[in-house]
């Protein structure tokens, strides 16, 4: 019995949601690891570590009661002891139903051509056993395996090498990681050569914010514009010479009447549910105004929860406290048709109100939705609220929503009693996953799953790696940053800007001290000197990795961009698996063969993008950059004269201009709903 207090299992909740992770540093409670000042003392991690000096003590206490006489058994039950504090714990601990108090013990020499090459050469588990199988351990992890006994040798039970490598060994390899022994570090593995550039190709004149692929996996994609209208277009072939077909005349839902439209208002998100080929649901996140909309009513963000008095914002912008709202409301395919997926329309009544809250001020509220292509929840970013430095800290507090990234589930809709009963408090019709991190952490809003961000302006999953989901979030004096969020992870804002500390201009009410946060730090960025634009102050869009096989020295690279469109960056974790990542001005020009030809700047050779306001991604997995001048497509670095040795250019895209077809829709002009002064208020605040 005492056996199972000293080594709790870890939470069955791990059995459901961890992804394939290759090589993420991630702990076993789902969190990322933390940086520790000082080494740990017994368990002597250094750098980041999954363990805390606390938790570092309880592991002594818990290798002492093992009694373990033998010096070179002690040395590897210390080392099995202490892998729960090893940075990749999670994949260490991820043996699938042996989940449990055992780490997979790397039991054969790793190939070294894998990307997940360990630097060990050797045989872990073996040496585990050899040390250890005439020894006697009291309160034996391994014996909880098979034998209720408290004290065993491991020869007790298992009868030879192999077969205890059967149960606890296992290889590394492209979707393993084994322990072995030491703290986990990878090889160099070759980088794929250095993209010299972007090729663009314009295929649309319109103006849009978001672009997601058709779930039916075709070559289609939604496309929104901040007004309130939704689109389905069809992306052309590669090489057709075509561009998108859109009827701006046709949209496939037309929210303009209830939508706000104003700088950092209007349309922003737009997610389809991950079985909407069979069940026609589908997200926008938009924001409204009370004054104009009479669907437009809910609770507001800035409250005596969490410390605000909304009659102190009175005049500020202008903007009464919560007179406008994030929404996020369900929609459905028009149900006449055959299948949501053959749908070319909407049903403009609205489902379902997933959630609503007032927002203090008139900037900073992210409002992009995604699902989680590992675990089918809706993420929903939202920002710290507004003004400058933010005033209130709501990015920092716990119980606020502002300044998150919220993690709710849509499937299953709580009940009004079931919420009272539960005393959630929820902001609309939506229940919480059961691993939400306020599970781990009781301080936290039962909706978040990161915080402390201030403005995060479009992420995006891995799709070759979901457990990389990355932000980009909008910075205020300095720095604009890409983080790699986590579960429950701290990104410091206001206490940091990016990796530098931030002092507010007006005095926070909570006065935070350093050494009560542990903020993650961005993984890239660029300070605002970075950039030469002669237009304003910098703004980050973040993109996506790209995945696409059509510029194969891009891939694996995460690109994003500055609002003012002449600094793009790919970023990559070089070496990979090491947690280092490092991003780099990219050159970017624009095809001759362009099917509609780019503006150039004068005196430049970049093409102008305009304002770059997010990215898009299709079923074929290509990124597209939409501006305020545009729809365009990476394509091969070939039809630029950058040159990839890994480009294939017996194959696709060679086709000389002018082969488009006659018989696609043409694009409605310039889909001109103003797209207002939309980054105005961006940073000034
Ligand atoms: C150590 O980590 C545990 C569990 O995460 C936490 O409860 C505790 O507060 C931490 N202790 C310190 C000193 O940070
Ligand atoms: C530890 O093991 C030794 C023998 O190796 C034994 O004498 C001692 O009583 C044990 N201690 C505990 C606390 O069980
Ligand atoms: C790893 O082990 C194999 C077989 O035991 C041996 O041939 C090889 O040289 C070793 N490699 C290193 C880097 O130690
Ligand atoms: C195992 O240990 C026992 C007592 O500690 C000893 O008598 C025995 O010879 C050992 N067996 C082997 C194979 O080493
Ligand atoms: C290594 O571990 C795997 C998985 O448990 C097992 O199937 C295999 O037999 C082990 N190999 C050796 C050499 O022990
Ligand atoms: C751990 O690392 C040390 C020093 O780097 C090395 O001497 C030792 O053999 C390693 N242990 C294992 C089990 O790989
Ligand atoms: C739904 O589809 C049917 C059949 O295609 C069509 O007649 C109807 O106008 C559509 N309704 C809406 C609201 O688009
Ligand atoms: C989609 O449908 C499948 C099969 O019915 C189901 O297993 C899965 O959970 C659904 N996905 C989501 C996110 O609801
Ligand atoms: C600024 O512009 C000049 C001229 O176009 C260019 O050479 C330089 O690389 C740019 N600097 C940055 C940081 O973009
Ligand atoms: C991280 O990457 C940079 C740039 O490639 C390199 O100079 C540095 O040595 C790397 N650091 C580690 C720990 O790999
Ligand atoms: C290059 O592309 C062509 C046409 O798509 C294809 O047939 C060929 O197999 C490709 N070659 C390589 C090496 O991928
Ligand atoms: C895009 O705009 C350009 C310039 O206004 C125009 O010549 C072209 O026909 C437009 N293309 C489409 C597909 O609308």
């Amino acid at each position: 019995m005492k056996a199972v207090l000293i080594w709790p299992s870890l939470p069955l909740f791990l059995l459901f949601i961890l992804p394939r992770l290759h090589a993420l540093q991630l702990c076993t409670n789902s969190m990322a690891p933390v940086a520790l000042k000082t080494p740990l003392p017994f368990c002597g991690y250094t750098g980041s570590s999954c363990c805390n000096a606390t938790e570092d003590r309880e592991l002594r206490r818990q290798f002492e009661a093992l009694n373990v006489s033998d010096t070179a058994c002690a040395g590897a039950m210390r080392s099995i002891t202490c892998a729960i504090c090893d940075p990749y714990s999670a994949e260490l601990f991820d043996t699938g139903a042996r989940l449990g108090t055992i780490p997979i013990l790397c039991n054969s020499t790793v190939s070294a051509t894998s990307s997940l090459a360990r630097v060990s050469n050797q045989s872990f588990c073996k040496q585990v056993w050899d040390s250890c199988n005439n020894v006697t351990i009291q309160n034996s992890p391994f014996s909880g395996l098979r034998l209720p006994v408290s004290s065993a040798r491991l020869n007790d039970i298992w009868h030879s090498e192999a077969d205890f490598c059967e149960t606890f060994g296992g290889p590394s390899g492209e979707d393993t990681l084994c322990f072995d022994g030491n703290s986990t570090s990878f090889s160099r593995s070759t980088a794929s050569p250095n993209p010299k550039g972007l090729c663009f190709e314009r295929i649309g004149n319109g103006s849009y914010l978001n672009m997601v692929a058709h779930p039916d996996g075709s070559n289609r994609v939604f496309v929104s514009n901040q007004a309130g209208k939704i689109w389905l277009a069809t992306v052309p072939e590669h090489g057709s010479g075509g561009t998108l077909e859109i009827d701006e005349s046709d949209p496939f839902l037309d929210l303009t009447d209830v939508v706000h439209l104003d700088a950092q208002f209007g349309l922003m998100g737009l997610a389809f549910h991950p079985n909407f080929t069979t069940n026609g649901r589908f997200f926008v996140s938009y924001n409204c105004d009370k004054l104009q909309s009479t669907s437009c009513s809910g609770r507001c963000s800035c409250n005596s929860d969490v410390g605000c008095d909304p009659s102190s914002l009175g005049s500020d912008n202008g903007a009464q406290p919560c007179q406008y709202q994030a929404v996020v409301a369900e929609y459905t395919a028009n149900s006449s048709s055959a299948a949501p997926s053959i749908a070319t329309s909407a049903n403009p009544q609205e489902v379902r109100r997933i959630f609503t809250m007032g927002l203090p001020f008139t900037n900073h509220h992210g409002g992009q939705i995604l699902f989680g292509p590992a675990d089918g929840y809706l993420y929903f970013m939202m920002g710290d609220g507004g003004n400058k430095g933010d005033p209130f800290n709501f990015a920092q507090n716990k119980k606020a929503l502002l300044g998150k990234i919220m993690r709710l589930d849509i499937n299953s809709i709580q009940s009004k009693c079931e919420s009272q009963i539960n005393d959630l408090g929820l902001w609309g019709n939506y229940s919480i996953p059961d691993d939400n991190p306020y599970t781990v952490d009781r301080g936290l809003e039962a909706e978040i799953w990161a915080f402390g961000l201030r403005n995060p302006w479009r992420c995006s999953f891995d799709l070759e790696r979901p457990s990389y989901f990355f932000c980009a979030d909008v910075g205020q004096e300095v720095y604009e940053e890409v983080d790699l969020i986590t579960k429950g992870g701290n990104y410091g804002w206001h206490v940091y800007e990016g990796p530098n500390l931030y002092i507010p201009p007006l005095s926070p009410r909570v006065n935070m001290s350093l050494s009560c946060i542990n903020p993650i730090f961005p993984i890239m960025g660029y300070t605002h000197s970075d950039i030469n634009s002669t237009m304003g102050s910098a703004s980050i869009t973040g993109g996506y990795v790209y995945r696409s096989t059509i510029d194969p020295c891009l891939y694996g690279r995460y690109l994003y961009a500055d609002l003012y469109g002449r600094d793009i960056w790919a970023g990559a974790e070089i070496p990979e698996n090491s947690g280092n990542y490092t991003s780099t001005l990219i050159p970017f020009s624009c095809a001759k063969n362009s099917p509609i030809p780019c503006d150039a700047v004068a005196g430049s050779p970049l093409p102008n993008l305009g304002y770059v306001y997010s990215f898009g991604e299709d079923n074929r997995k290509d990124v597209f950059l939409l501006s305020s001048s545009g729809v365009y497509r990476i394509i091969s670095p070939s039809h630029c004269n950058y040159s990839c040795p890994l480009e294939n250019t017996t194959g696709t895209g060679s086709s000389a201009p002018g082969q488009s077809s006659s018989a696609r829709r043409t694009e409605g002009l310039l889909g001109r709903v103003v797209m207002l002064l939309f980054l105005l208020l961006w940073w000034m605040f």
